[in-house]
């Protein structure tokens, strides 16, 4: 690396606005559209779906509180990966790294797209379902689309979180608005004996979190742009506390208006459940709705490429990925290695990818991360290493998302031990044949050096430095 290049610095360039978007954004993305029939199949009843719905807003919403808390006393970029550093040290931090970019990022990515893919297309396959092959090739082209956008400006794919946030937010409305009208003309039958059925278990609770959280995801995306983020300590917590109770409150009412228009027979057995609420309210405009739901894919879409470049960025940063993907683009300081690296591994997910699957690797995966992150926020407070500036929650609120992450990463384990759950265990831990040699040890193979010049002049990308202003 040059030693005298001038060091680069991401811009300070998110206010309260973006910061809400970027939350919500991320959030609201294909869990709404996909999930409700999947809660509701697992619990068993509408009054236990809407239940777990609440029960999953909470613990977003005491998550991120703990989050803001770590996001205002570790000022830098990178989220879960940045914290466990700061409080487990490294070898953890670096699985955490290599999981993440190497599994859950680039799945979640494929997993949206595909998404979004689907419901884009459906409006030209009317009553069949539309050939896998387009499907995929429709969720590239959306996955290279925002890669390119997220490479070209910070604005920019700033604006395209707002634009498609309010986009979302108004779909949302119309169906709420749907249900209401549906509720007053009397299609109440769904909520009498609500609670008949439901099935209590740990596995069942624990499938139906899965789907309900998955759709929640997307609440810790502040934290991983704490360094680009206009006063974190002040906006961090306000973001997180508008964001999430509006989401919740949502994807409440969107879940009452679902199960106003259908009966939960028909609401479990749709397979996209937006579309089907569409053909009985909307009648010909019922493709409206496949609109809606691919656009909120993508929005989502964008905030997820958006964190998860950071994250990677980050990490390489730190030494624990190749130099070259902790570089900005010299002009438009945005990290584009490592968008770049995030979108070749998306696109090699996509091949193999099914969206059901990757919803409940991704919640163990990233709730057995969050354990260990929050577990570091309660060191920080029992050391009391607290800056005069920063935001405290309660000790008890990461204690009971702890307790809740630990029952989720257990639950599907200790009922029904699926192998692919050990599968994602050991790849985790595999993480650490690469630890030794190239973190520990330091080994540095000559080519990546030479690799590392070669694409920084190929990509226009130099070192950066954190912001810490
Ligand atoms: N909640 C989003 C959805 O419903 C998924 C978010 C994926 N996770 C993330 N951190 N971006 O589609």
């Amino acid at each position: 690396m040059n030693e005298n290049t001038q060091k680069l610095n991401l811009k300070r360039e998110i206010g309260l606005v973006s910061a809400v978007s970027l939350i919500a954004g991320t959030m609201i993305g294909s869990g709404i559209f996909m999930s409700p029939q999947w809660v509701l199949y697992h619990i068993g009843s509408p009054g236990g779906s809407l239940v777990i719905w609440a029960a999953c807003g909470l613990l977003a919403m005491l998550g991120s509180l703990s989050y803001a808390e770590l996001g205002t006393v570790i000022k830098e970029s990178g989220g879960e990966y940045i914290y466990i550093l700061r409080t487990s040290g490294p070898l953890p931090a670096f699985l955490l790294a290599f999981t993440s970019m190497l599994v859950v990022r680039p799945a979640s990515i494929a997993g949206i797209a595909l998404s979004f893919a689907e419901y884009a297309v459906a409006p030209f396959y009317q009553g069949c379902p539309p050939p896998e092959l387009v499907v995929k090739f429709v969720a590239a082209a959306c996955i290279l689309l925002l890669a390119i956008a997220n490479c070209l400006n910070v604005r920019g794919s700033m604006s395209i979180q707002v634009f498609f946030m309010a986009a979302k937010l108004i779909s949302l409305v119309v169906i709420i608005i749907g249900g209401v009208v549906m509720l007053i003309n009397g299609h109440t039958s769904s909520f009498q004996n609500a609670f008949q059925g439901t099935i209590v278990g740990i596995n069942p609770i624990g499938m139906a979190f899965y789907q309900g959280l998955w759709s929640y995801d997307g609440w810790n995306n502040l934290n991983y742009v704490t360094e680009e983020l206009k006063r974190p300590e002040v906006n961090l917590p306000r973001a997180v506390m508008i964001a999430i109770p509006l989401v919740t409150v949502l994807y409440l009412l969107v879940n009452i208006s679902y199960l106003a228009v259908m009966t939960p027979t028909e609401l479990m057995s749709s397979s996209a459940v937006a579309v089907t609420w569409g053909n009985k309210v909307l009648g010909g405009w019922s493709w409206l709705m496949s609109v809606a739901a691919a656009l909120s894919s993508f929005g989502s879409l964008n905030g997820t490429f958006f964190s998860g470049g950071r994250l990677c960025y980050v990490a390489a940063r730190e030494g624990h990925m190749p130099d070259i993907l902790s570089m900005a683009h010299v002009q438009r300081l945005t990290p584009s290695p490592a968008l770049i690296f995030s979108t070749a591994i998306s696109l090699l997910v996509l091949i193999p990818g099914n969206f059901k699957s990757i919803v409940n690797f991704f919640s163990f995966t990233a709730w057995f991360f969050y354990a260990i992150t929050l577990s570091g926020l309660l060191y920080l407070k029992l050391k009391k290493r607290h800056l005069p500036e920063s935001y405290e929650v309660p000790v008890v609120i990461p204690i009971i998302v702890i307790i809740a992450a630990v029952f989720l990463v257990l639950a599907p384990i200790i009922d029904d031990p699926g192998i692919e759950y050990l599968y994602v265990s050991l790849f985790i831990l595999s993480g650490v044949m690469f630890y030794i040699p190239f973190i520990h040890f330091k080994l540095c193979p000559n080519f990546l050096t030479k690799a590392t010049v070669f694409l920084q002049l190929f990509l226009e990308v130099a070192p950066t430095e954190k912001n810490t202003d």
